[in-house]
């Protein structure tokens, strides 16, 4: 996501804002569903849920701190207190998430990475989906969202032999919970989606 750098936003006031800054595992609530946004962005979709849910507790991971600020930002003006922004990589997301595991997974507008060389940065590519079954409940759900077709039909075959699919939409209709990127995507042509429910290690 596209992001200028910001001079202010240093390390130092991330932390002062709340933000997890380093590799270990998050505090997390042991009494309430945790939902997770792997790239979220700007934070539109993940604070507008947090908004709705405030009985539940989310986590925002961002890799670009410049974007991630504008979670911060959201964050305050909203006044969630049932969310958490993580600066970090989802390559190392089992090392963030130990005993309390994750109720539903969101991957929304995630960099399509249309090269073949490129593929096994996809947030979809087999090797972090055996991260995800890792930090999943085994009942948990996971929702991808873009408007990329090709990452798309890619996605459901690296999906396919541990999720069972529960919903494919081609043409997604608009929501109250839609990103950054939803918004800008949804003049240029059709959203696709697919909820499912992961295979995950315990189940
Ligand atoms: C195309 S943008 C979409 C942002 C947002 N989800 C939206 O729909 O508006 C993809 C985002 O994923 C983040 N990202 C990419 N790879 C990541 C990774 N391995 N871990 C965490 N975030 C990542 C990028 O920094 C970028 O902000």
């Amino acid at each position: 996501m596209r992001q200028k750098r910001i001079k202010y936003v240093t390390p130092a006031l991330l932390k002062e804002k709340g933000v997890v800054l380093n590799v270990e595992p998050l505090a997390l609530p042991k009494d309430r569903p945790i939902y997770l946004e792997i790239g979220a962005g700007k934070g539109q979709f993940i604070t507008a849920l947090a908004k709705a849910h405030p009985d539940d507790f989310f986590i925002a991971l961002e890799v670009n701190p410049y974007v991630l600020y504008r979670i911060v930002e959201k964050k305050e003006a909203m006044e969630l207190h049932n969310l958490l922004i993580v600066l970090g990589d989802a390559k190392v997301l089992d090392q963030y998430i130990n005993d309390q595991k994750i109720a539903g997974l969101y991957l929304n507008f995630s960099d399509p990475w249309p090269k073949s060389k490129h593929h096994k940065r996809r947030l979809t590519f087999p090797l972090f989906l055996s991260l995800y079954q890792k930090i999943l409940l085994s009942d948990a759900f996971i929702q991808l969202r873009t408007d990329h077709l090709n990452f798309f039909l890619d996605s459901l075959e690296y999906l396919e032999p541990m999720c069972h699919f529960e919903q494919i939409t081609y043409d997604l209709d608009i929501s109250p919970y839609m990103t950054e990127y939803e918004i800008k995507k949804r003049a240029l042509g059709p959203i696709y989606q697919m909820k499912g429910r992961i295979k995950t290690n315990d189940s």
